[in-house]
């Protein structure tokens, strides 16, 4: 078996947990300049959740400002990105696109009747080339003009036949959607989608702060966090529509620290992310060798920023649960002693002090090779401010005896 299939093997079954998130304000704090909520919940994800749940991440982003995203913040990759508001379903690292998806929204949309209709409004300014895309059509347009633009575009789709959704957003940027795009629309088409193979996941969380996410919440059987910082208008839609709903929270807790709470509130399973654990490390029973590599690099990274004492005990450690005789391949293929590189991580304590130094792991796979022993791949990734780097890992994990 390979650790290829061991990735599609995880969604063989139905997932435990699927978590549906909004990005910019969700998932990601533009006011947190750490990084720190997105860096716990990432630990937390790989260390107990990656293996057997599910990831998706549901943005306004199209494909490109998606991608922007991801070279900024320290992101995990997610199992599905849904993009341009519900109008876009892809799968995986590769960002496979859902035809079936693409299909259904074909129903009753003419992209060129868009077009030429929206052509005939001098109000309306076209956004960035990269923002329009199969299913959605989007301008700038100033709020005064706004509401009878609106009017009159919608009269005019219905005359040609065109089922279009208009929404008008942040004081300035109209889009118009195929009729059956959006947020909530499209989690239930993957909900319907998984359940049609017997996946249904065993819990959803959706996650939200704006007036867009409103949809996410309403798809029955769901969970549903508002995080700390949510806007007016989804507090509002929540006070009038779902207020006596006891699957869906306001969070006290801001962007990601929210879902982390919120996970902890329903009870979806463990909300102790590995960043939050202190050192010396309690001796896990069962061992979880995901646990232990997420662990592995926190530390890591703590004893580079100097965020633990500068202690004998934990070099102790690292060479404790390391193999005497194991080597690394450094990625030159230069072959290095493991104990021999950690008596030099030694001597760099605190080289990165002060610093926007980070280091977490993403797109762990994991496969059992026998009763004791893993094969793990994953990527490491180290920032220092701008400076990202990454190192596409294989290890080999055996319990002692
Ligand atoms: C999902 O729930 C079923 C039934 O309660 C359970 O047997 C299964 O182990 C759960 N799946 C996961 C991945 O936790
Ligand atoms: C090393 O591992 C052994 C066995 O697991 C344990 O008893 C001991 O406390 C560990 N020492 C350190 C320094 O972690
Ligand atoms: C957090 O992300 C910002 C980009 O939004 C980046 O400039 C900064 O260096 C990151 N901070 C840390 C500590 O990684």
């Amino acid at each position: 078996p390979s650790l290829q299939a061991a990735k599609m093997d995880k969604l063989k079954g139905s997932a435990r947990l699927m978590i549906v998130s909004d990005l910019d304000h969700t998932m990601v704090d533009h006011h947190d300049e750490e990084n720190l909520s997105l860096l716990r919940f990432g630990a937390l994800w790989e260390s107990v959740y990656c293996q057997d749940s599910l990831l998706v991440f549901s943005t306004g982003r199209s494909p490109t400002l998606y991608k922007e995203l991801r070279k900024e913040k320290p992101m995990l990759t997610p199992d599905i990105t849904i993009l341009s508001v519900g109008s876009e379903i892809t799968y995986g690292e590769a960002m496979v696109p859902d035809h079936g998806w693409e299909e259904y929204l074909n129903n009753k949309w003419d992209r060129n009747i868009v077009l030429e209709e929206t052509a005939k409004f001098s109000e309306l300014k076209l956004q960035v080339e990269s923002e329009q895309r199969p299913h959605k059509v989007s301008f700038l347009v100033d709020k005064k003009n706004a509401q009878g633009v609106i009017k009159s575009l919608s009269e005019k789709f219905e005359k040609r036949g065109v089922d279009a959704k208009i929404i008008y957003s942040g004081g300035q940027d109209l889009d118009i959607l195929a009729q059956g795009a959006g947020k909530g629309q499209a989690l239930a088409y993957l909900l319907k989608k998984l359940g049609s193979c017997g996946k249904t996941p065993n819990n959803t969380l959706a996650c939200g702060d704006s007036g867009n996410d409103a949809e996410l919440f309403s798809i029955p059987g769901v969970h549903g966090v508002m995080v700390s910082n949510a806007q007016e208008e989804l507090l509002q839609w929540h006070a009038e529509n779902a207020k006596d709903n006891p699957k869906i929270i306001h969070a006290t807790e801001r962007c990601a620290a929210g879902i982390i709470q919120a996970i902890g509130h329903f009870k979806l399973g463990p909300n102790v992310s590995p960043r939050d654990v202190e050192f010396p490390y309690i001796k896990e029973d069962p061992f979880k060798p995901t646990a232990a590599i997420v662990k592995f690099y926190v530390l890591y990274e703590k004893w580079r920023r100097a965020d633990v004492p500068k202690a004998d005990s934990v070099i102790q450690y690292l060479k404790n649960i390391t193999d005497a005789n194991g080597v690394i391949i450094h990625p030159s293929g230069v072959e290095l002693s493991i104990h021999s590189s950690i008596d030099e991580l030694a001597s760099c304590y605190g080289d990165k002090q002060g610093k926007k130094y980070r280091s977490w792991v993403d797109r762990l796979v994991i496969l059992q090779t026998a009763s004791d022993s893993w094969l793990v791949r994953f990527d490491l990734w180290e920032a220092e401010g701008a400076a990202w780097a990454c190192c596409f890992t294989t290890l080999a994990l055996n319990v002692k005896a």
